[in-house]
């Protein structure tokens, strides 16, 4: 753990005005207010391409090879966090390609994984996960069940990350989508006004609740 400890806030999403954008937004400050040192990695800013290159694909025989400096400066920023939040729409049931393409680039061997002391260990990561469905949804606890399955397992804790879970945020839409048994899709009606930005406040208080519950932190301070 660093003096002052670290946390890396990912956004992955394609609009500088989205909703996911702003719940990075929301994050950082909660930890900012917890004391940590705040690296926030908004990848669209950043222009990261997502996509797969030859400098980046891992060589199985060489797990010190010399990756391309981006993905080298991505690195360096990984493991200097002691905490790792990725902010992201859920896209039919797992990360956008924005968010997949960092893990797949930058979440390398040699790196995050292939040594027998796993240079991530120790770290915390929560993933937190904006989607349209309800709470109500037919698919919801799948959903939560295959993040789990996909992100804490299969990414976290197979690079030594320990400590790790997923929030999902529902209702992202601010209409409630539901999805029912016989598979028909119900787009609820839209909120307005108020109720619209009551919708975003107590959103914004789930995402803090989240992290607090995650990481121990006090209750925020209100005014
Ligand atoms: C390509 C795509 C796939 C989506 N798949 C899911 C899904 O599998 N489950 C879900 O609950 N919502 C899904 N959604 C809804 C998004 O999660 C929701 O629009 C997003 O979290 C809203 O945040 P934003 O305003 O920051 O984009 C999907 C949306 C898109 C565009």
């Amino acid at each position: 753990m660093n003096a002052v400890p670290t946390a890396l806030v990912v956004v992955a999403h394609h609009r500088a005005d989205s909703l996911t954008a702003h719940v990075g937004d929301v994050a950082a400050a909660r930890l900012k207010e917890a004391g940590y040192e705040v690296d926030l990695l908004d990848l669209r800013a950043e222009g990261f391409d997502p996509r797969m290159t030859e400098a980046d694909q891992p060589d199985w025989g060489d797990r010190d090879k010399a990756y391309s400096p981006e993905v080298r400066a991505h690195m360096a920023r990984l493991l200097a966090a002691d905490v790792i939040v990725p902010v992201f729409p859920v896209y039919w049931n797992g990360v956008p390609a924005l968010l997949k393409g960092w893990i797949d680039r930058v979440w390398n061997y040699g790196t995050a994984y292939g040594r027998s002391r796993p240079r991530l260990a120790g770290k915390r990561m929560l993933w937190l996960g904006l989607a349209g469905a309800g709470d109500g949804d037919e698919f919801a606890a799948w959903m939560h069940e295959t993040l789990d399955r996909v992100l804490r397992e299969g990414v976290s804790f197979y690079c030594g990350i320990t400590d790790a879970a997923v929030a999902v945020l529902h209702d992202a839409e601010g209409e409630s989508q539901t999805v029912d048994a016989a598979g028909n899709f119900d787009q609820g009606a839209p909120l307005l006004g108020a109720a619209r930005t009551a919708h975003y406040e107590a959103l914004d208080r789930r995402a803090e609740t989240r992290l607090e519950a995650f990481l121990g932190l006090g209750p925020a301070q209100t005014l």
